[in-house]
């Protein structure tokens, strides 16, 4: 039985005097691929800002798996399982495409390794306060150390692989032409193992080739990995052709949901993109 992943009950977001959000409500279920349509300025990436917690809305709520998420920091969200990308790249620029997902699929491990870490130097633990570890106790914990880094690595490299740039893991991340930074941020979200995966305007700045190769790793790795998908995009025709379930914005609310077609002959969705005299037309 599918389930409702992510609810959003009539959230609204002022900045000041602006109305980014307004009564936007919808669900997505669990294993949707969906996509946010919407002209410039719309609220589509005060959405994906207000679900992954850098900014708390200031009116309505927000679901995630059942759990009301509306207070969380973005960490917080983060660990729940919503995993996001950036419509201006968040790369570390000087780090090499491999480290950069590294550092993801770190956060990862951090907590069972954190605990066991604070298990270990806890008074607690020692049977003795003035224990004095030995020279094969420090060693075998460089181990376990040195073998938790090469499993991070070989992870990464798998990920890496998966959006197609494993032949660029050792080039720092900001030399790497535009397109292959957009995966690369897509290999980074994939590495939390999310449960949401949030992508805004994944497409922005390709050439229609990279926009074609993008739309099969979006479709793939959904399939692949049942995750459930949000993708916001500007462009109308890579939405139609991946999303089954679209939600169009315009204003800060929601003017129109639906399948492809029903999206398509939609004369608020027409107007809002073409102006009144193109929905006529
Ligand atoms: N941090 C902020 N402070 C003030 N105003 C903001 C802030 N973030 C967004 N806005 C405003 O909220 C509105 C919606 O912006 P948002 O970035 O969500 O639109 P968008 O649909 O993602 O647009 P685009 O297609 O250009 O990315 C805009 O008027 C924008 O100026
Ligand atoms: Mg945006």
């Amino acid at each position: 039985m599918t389930r409702v992943l992510l609810e959003l009950d009539r959230v609204n977001m002022f900045f000041g005097g602006v109305q980014a959000i307004r009564d936007m409500s919808f669900s997505i279920m669990e294993g949707e691929l969906a996509g946010i349509i919407g002209p410039n300025g719309a609220g589509k990436t005060t959405v994906f800002n207000v679900v992954s917690g850098v900014y708390s809305p200031t009116a309505g709520s927000i679901w995630f798996r059942e759990q009301d998420i509306t207070p969380l920091k973005a960490y917080q969200v983060n660990r729940l399982g919503i995993a996001r990308t950036f419509q201006n790249l968040r790369l570390f620029g000087r780090l090499s495409a491999l480290e950069n997902v590294m550092t993801a699929t770190q956060n990862r491990y951090r907590y069972s390794f954190h605990e066991k870490l604070t298990g270990f130097l806890s008074p607690s633990y020692r049977p003795d306060p003035d224990y004095h570890y030995s020279f094969i106790e420090v060693l075998s914990h460089m181990g376990r150390w040195a073998a938790r880094e090469k499993h991070i690595r070989a992870k990464s490299m798998e990920f890496l692989d998966r959006v197609g740039l494993a032949d660029r893991a050792r080039q720092a991340a900001g030399t790497l032409p535009y397109g292959m930074q957009r995966r690369l941020e897509i290999a980074r979200a994939l590495a939390l193992d999310p449960k949401l995966l949030l992508l805004d305007e994944p497409a922005a700045g390709m050439n229609p080739e990279e926009v074609f190769a993008l739309n099969d790793l979006i479709t793939g790795v959904h399939h692949d990995f049942k995750l459930t998908t949000l993708v916001i995009e500007h462009h109308m025709d890579m939405i139609m052709e991946i999303c089954p379930h679209i939600i169009c914005m315009n204003f800060g609310a929601r003017i129109a949901e639906g399948n492809p077609e029903e999206i398509r002959s939609d004369r608020g969705v027409l107007s809002a993109y073409l102006g009144d005299e193109g929905a006529e037309a």
